[in-house]
């Protein structure tokens, strides 16, 4: 059976999703989990765009093995040394270089004529070809290009040395009959396209990412870029997961299989999700909350007789399981040890045991740990590592009932020094924040809230996730507690420790 080449660009396309970007030590925890997931090349970031993408992507080079990394340059020789650069520290190493190729595009943005984008895109492929042997070359708003002058870049950067040529919707424009027929039309009119691999990025800004790039790989195409829970820019990109288990779900009809092992997908959405605040919504096909949930008694019962009258594939092959019931305040650090290795979670020494206090602090509030509360400990210290905290919850305590006005004290720590205020608002957690506010001396738009439990039972840990805005920046917060307003409160802090920090 003939493979499609599954490059994931979560850590770039997914990051440039407005407020979900991430630090270096989230982007490496993600590229572990991708290649965990059996992706075959990812996109670690674009080097030339800020020292830390620079930075995080020759981190990911040296440490992640598996997956070809690959690093964004523009057809600049100087994009492309600082991207090689980055890159260099792995043996499986890609250069992607891009140049729009559409009229309104090379016309308004580019300013430059269709011969001059084709000299220019010709002289990247070259260049980056004698840095590295895997040079991959997008015409950037390929499906809005006109179609003579895209058959001769497409030729034109292949004769130069690109092994791989992405045709990307960009904008998220294309209907799957037209832009299945695009990928054909190349096949058929462009002499040397048996020379690379035909790619396809699609947006989806009518939401047809997905059946944009399966209509692609129908007509030849076999390599397939996508995001983990679609992130991208605006609406988003294919979705990793969708297209994965499409062709999985319907093998027969593509006659097409991945690397991808797919009992990792779960686990890699929630990771992305919590890291870069985008929460999933509960009907998103696959990893939605309901994406396995069966409400209507009709269909529970078909469900119940055999699982195949409603479910076209099961909950466990995305590694979906039951909550298991792992640990207790008797468990010691071996269980503790042991249960990290089961869920394949990588800890240095020093995290180990910062991770285990906060287990043991968490058992003595709650008698049941399941493997989401693990999980949650490990990104909380995730979401905040590798950033210097600024305020840190001391204590809060709160008042608020049916009738009375709510009013919440809190204390702050910033490095050995303590503050206190007390605020009062409509509700805990805005008498909370007020009372925040009042210690930071600051004022910050609060754009969104939301606040869900981790694991099951009326003592589940709770996450909140907020985003606030500031001088126009968006910026995301995540705290998890047994108690939600300590939860929230934490949220908080951790999104104006990024405004501080900035
Ligand atoms: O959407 C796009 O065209 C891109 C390119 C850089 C491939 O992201
Ligand atoms: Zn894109």
């Amino acid at each position: 059976m003939e493979k499609v080449i599954i490059f994931d660009t979560t850590l770039r396309d997914g990051e440039q999703s407005p407020g979900a970007s991430l630090n270096t030590k989230q982007k490496l925890e993600i590229a572990h989990q991708l290649s965990a997931l059996g992706v075959d090349v990812f996109e670690a970031g674009f080097p030339a765009s800020s020292p830390g993408d620079f930075e995080a992507v020759s981190l990911i080079a040296k440490k992640v093995k598996g997956p070809i990394i690959c690093g964004l340059a523009r057809a600049l020789r100087k994009d492309i040394d600082i991207c090689f650069n980055a890159i260099k520290h792995s043996k499986k190493r890609r250069i992607h270089t891009f140049l729009a190729t559409s009229p309104i595009h090379m016309k308004y943005k580019l300013k430059l004529t269709p011969n001059e984008v084709l000299r220019r895109a010709v002289d990247a492929v070259k260049y980056a070809k004698s840095k590295t042997f895997d040079v991959e070359f997008s015409p950037e708003d390929a499906a809005r290009s006109e179609s003579d002058f895209l058959c001769r870049v497409v030729e034109a950067v292949i004769d130069a040395g690109a092994t791989t040529v992405n045709i990307p919707d960009t904008v998220g424009y294309s209907i799957p009959s037209e832009f299945g027929e695009l990928i054909a039309r190349l096949f058929a009119r462009v002499p040397n396209i048996n020379k690379a691999v035909i790619s396809v990025h699609c947006h989806n800004d009518l939401g047809l990412a997905v059946a944009n790039s399966l209509a692609a790989v129908m007509n030849g195409a076999r390599q397939v870029e996508c995001t983990i829970n679609g992130l991208g820019e605006r609406a988003g990109n294919a979705s990793l997961e969708e297209i994965v288990m499409c062709l999985r779900t319907r093998k027969k009809f593509f006659n097409l299989s991945t690397g991808i092992k797919t009992t990792e997908i779960s686990k890699t959405s929630k990771l992305v999700s919590s890291l870069t605040g985008m929460i999933i919504q509960p009907n998103k096909a696959i990893v939605g909350n309901n994406a396995f949930a069966h409400e209507a008694g009709i269909h529970q019962h078909g469900v119940l007789a055999r699982s195949s009258t409603y479910e076209i594939m099961t909950p466990q092959s995305i590694g979906l399981k039951a909550s298991s019931l792992v640990l207790g305040k008797h468990s010691g650090r071996h269980a503790f040890e042991k249960k990290l290795r089961e869920l394949g979670i990588r800890l240095t020494p020093g995290e180990f045991e910062k991770a285990f206090k906060d287990f043991k602090t968490l058992a003595d509030k709650k008698k049941d740990i399941y493997d989401e509360d693990i999980e949650s400990i490990i990104e909380d210290e995730l979401s905040q590592s590798g950033e210097k905290r600024m305020y840190e919850l001391e204590n809060i305590f709160i008042s608020s009932g049916t009738g009375m006005k709510p009013v919440a004290r809190i204390k702050l720590k910033k490095g050995n020094k303590s503050f206190s205020a007390e605020a009062s608002g409509d509700g805990p957690v805005d008498s909370s924040y007020k009372a925040v506010d009042k210690i930071i001396s600051q004022k910050f738009k609060l754009i969104d809230y939301s606040v869900k439990s981790i694991s099951i039972g009326k003592d589940a840990v709770g996450e909140a996730m907020i985003r606030l805005n500031y001088k126009g920046k968006t910026f995301f917060g995540r705290g998890t507690s047994t108690d939600v307003i300590e939860a929230s409160v934490k949220a908080y802090l951790s999104a104006i420790n990024k405004v501080l920090r900035k």
